[in-house]
């Protein structure tokens, strides 16, 4: 009896043990916030001028950057990082390293994705396809290029890693399409920068998964107009789950950018 009742207290103190630790991995994975990766080596060159006019209204959608925030700490990034868009908003840290064209120190510039350098396969990729699969490959916006590099150089060596996106204030949505066709830029995504997956709710209607269309824009068909639109997204890298609620009001309208309160971090 004493013996029985012994194996039971341990059955139940490991039955605790087994739910404390439960609580603790699912806290983790409910919360999880976004780490800068390890350094690797690549290869930045640079595109368009002083003012960065041409970087402008690049492949991930954000329109003019200077509207959007981003302004000209940006790059496009090779196929390979610019993922079919998912690299979109994503931050990376750069420094120039062994090469006459570093500046000295190597310091670090942080830049937002905000297009894609896309392959020219009629260049060879050791001598100007620098973009070119499996190529990692930084095209930045000559402003963020001349941080960290003398820009006659061309092209230098750089170390880069992801980083944590430090944004102010909360996701911004970008509208496009009709009352039938609701096209969303999401722009201004903090923490890991990038979104996986993305539900629009209007105040009719139940969660509605949005597809994705190209760069940073998602899209749903379904009847929209004249209902105020809440949204849920998933963070690409993170996996975390945020819910912005009444982000749009009732009288919504294309061409519009509504902001929400929370972020990712
Ligand atoms: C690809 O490279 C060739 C050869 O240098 C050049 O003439 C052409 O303009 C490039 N294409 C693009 C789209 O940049």
């Amino acid at each position: 009896m004493a013996s029985l009742l012994r194996l039971r207290s341990l059955s139940f103190f490991l039955a605790m043990v087994a739910v404390v630790v439960g609580t603790a991995t699912a806290g983790g994975y409910y919360a999880p916030v976004f780490r800068a990766t390890p350094w690797k080596q690549a290869y930045a060159t640079f595109y368009g001028d002083e003012t960065a006019s041409e970087t402008m209204g690049g492949a991930c959608g954000y329109g003019n950057l200077f509207n959007s925030g981003y302004g000209t700490d940006t790059a496009a990034l090779s196929t390979v990082l610019f993922n079919n868009g998912y690299g979109c908003g994503q931050c990376f840290q750069l420094r120039c390293v062994n090469s006459q064209w570093c500046y000295k120190g190597s310091p670090i510039t942080t830049v937002t994705a905000t297009n894609l350098c896309p392959p020219n396969w009629s260049q060879d990729s050791n001598n100007g396809g620098w973009c070119n699969p499996p190529r990692t490959h930084f095209d930045m916006a000559k402003p963020a290029f001349m941080k960290i590099a003398q820009w006659k150089g061309g092209i230098v060596p750089v170390m880069f890693r992801r980083v944590t996106c430090v944004r102010k204030g909360g996701i911004r949505f970008s509208f496009q399409g009709n009352g039938y066709w609701l096209l969303v830029y999401v722009m201004n995504v903090g923490g890991g920068g990038d979104v996986a997956n993305m539900w629009v709710k209007g105040s009719k209607t139940g969660w509605i998964s949005m597809s994705h269309n190209w760069g940073a824009s998602y899209q749903a068909f379904a009847t929209l107009g004249g209902q105020a639109l809440s949204f849920k997204l998933t963070s690409y890298t993170s996996h975390e789950t945020i819910i912005a609620y009444n982000v749009a009001p009732a009288n919504w309208q294309v061409g519009m950018t509504y902001s929400a309160s929370v972020n990712f971090h």
